[in-house]
């Protein structure tokens, strides 16, 4: 069995990908598990570049094979933002539900419903020599917030050919269209094969 370091101290993330990763012969370790908690600046411009940042980080730190996700939603009518600052956009209002209405009211405001999310991975398994994987889910902002499954901006996003939010979907649903099943798919098709 060969060990591999998902680089991610987000609950939510690894439940789902740990999901992923139980039909296959990989043993899936965090940071928890290696009481590692610091975290290098996620300072690149897209998503592919801070998830290199974190799984090399992970690599040199562990020497394990290590890989890490770097995601977030990108809106419309935000021209296309908050996109790899979504973390911090979010935090930057008093709660998520006041951040929820403010983009509903802009989607609204400019009759622009369309939205994405992406997902890039980076495995890194020997110094400096990282691929990425990455998925993408299309969709639209909801009319309101809904649902109680999932985290992040869940609750406002209503996957294309679907009329319910990704929050109302439990893991199971969410993994068999998500963005990040999609990019885990590949990295795991890359490792076994
Ligand atoms: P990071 O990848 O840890 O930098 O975090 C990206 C941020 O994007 C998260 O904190 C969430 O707010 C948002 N995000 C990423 N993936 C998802 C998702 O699957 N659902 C909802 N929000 C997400």
């Amino acid at each position: 069995m060969r060990q591999l370091l998902f680089f991610s101290n987000n609950k939510n993330k690894i439940i789902e990908i740990k999901k992923i990763f139980n039909k296959f012969n990989l043993e899936l370790i965090t940071l928890n598990d290696l009481n590692i908690s610091e975290e290098p600046k996620e300072n690149g411009q897209t998503f592919e570049k801070n998830a290199k940042i974190k799984s090399d980080y992970g690599f040199n730190k562990t020497g394990i094979p290590c890989f890490a996700d770097d995601s977030g939603i990108c809106i419309e009518s935000l021209n296309w933002k908050p996109g790899v600052l979504s973390k911090r956009f979010l935090n930057n209002f008093k709660s998520n539900e006041v951040c929820f209405d403010s983009i509903i009211k802009s989607t609204k405001k400019n009759s622009k419903q369309n939205a994405y999310f992406k997902t890039s991975i980076s495995l890194t398994v020997k110094e400096n020599q990282n691929v990425i994987f990455n998925g993408k889910i299309d969709g639209k902002i909801s009319e309101k917030a809904k649902g109680r499954y999932g985290f992040g901006y869940d609750p406002i996003f209503v996957p294309k050919n679907y009329n319910k939010t990704l929050a109302e979907l439990n893991t199971k649903e969410k993994n068999e269209i998500s963005h990040r099943s999609i990019a885990v798919t590949k990295l795991i098709n890359f490792l076994i094969n």
